[in-house]
């Protein structure tokens, strides 16, 4: 069964996307099926944590109905796949995510969603469409 985990928190900087990545590069060295989808529509930074730039397709196409989801993926060297989200700005609906996930149900073992940061519409999008949540929080400051 696929789990669908999305990587939440209140704030930006505190770690997430490093985290998300982390996770999935661990995880498919484990043997999982792992791909890490860029909760951050409109400041996508994933890719470049991978060092992989822009794709010609991103998840931003594949939310307007323009592409499918499996042409958005990109595999890693480490083995993990990933979906880029694109800078661009984008007319669709963030709820779409949820509904563009169906293809990855059954087929990948873990889809790891990188949040955006706070509580807007993209993080909701990424919320609703996951199984389970990780909120991630850094007590730095509290020290
Ligand atoms: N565990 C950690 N310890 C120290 N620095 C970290 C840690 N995790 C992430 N960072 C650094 O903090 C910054 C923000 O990390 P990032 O993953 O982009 O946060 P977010 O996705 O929450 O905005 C980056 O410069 C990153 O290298
Ligand atoms: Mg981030």
């Amino acid at each position: 069964m696929t789990r669908v985990i999305s990587v939440v928190s209140g704030k930006g900087g505190v770690g997430k996307t490093t985290m998300t990545s982390n996770l999935g590069v661990a995880l498919s060295k484990h043997g999982e099926d792992v791909v890490i989808i860029d909760g951050n529509f409109s400041g996508a930074n994933i890719a470049q944590h991978f060092g992989m730039g822009f794709q010609d397709v991103s998840l931003n196409d594949v939310l307007e109905g323009d592409a499918y989801i499996t042409q958005a993926v990109a595999k890693h060297p480490e083995g993990v796949s990933v979906l880029p989200a694109s800078i661009l700005e984008f007319e669709s609906e963030t709820e779409n995510l949820k509904h563009s996930l169906i293809d990855f149900l059954g087929d990948k073992d873990y889809v790891l969603i990188d949040a955006a940061a706070g509580v807007g519409d993209e993080v909701e999008a990424a919320v609703e469409a996951s199984d389970e949540v990780l909120w991630y929080l850094n007590l730095s400051s509290h020290r």
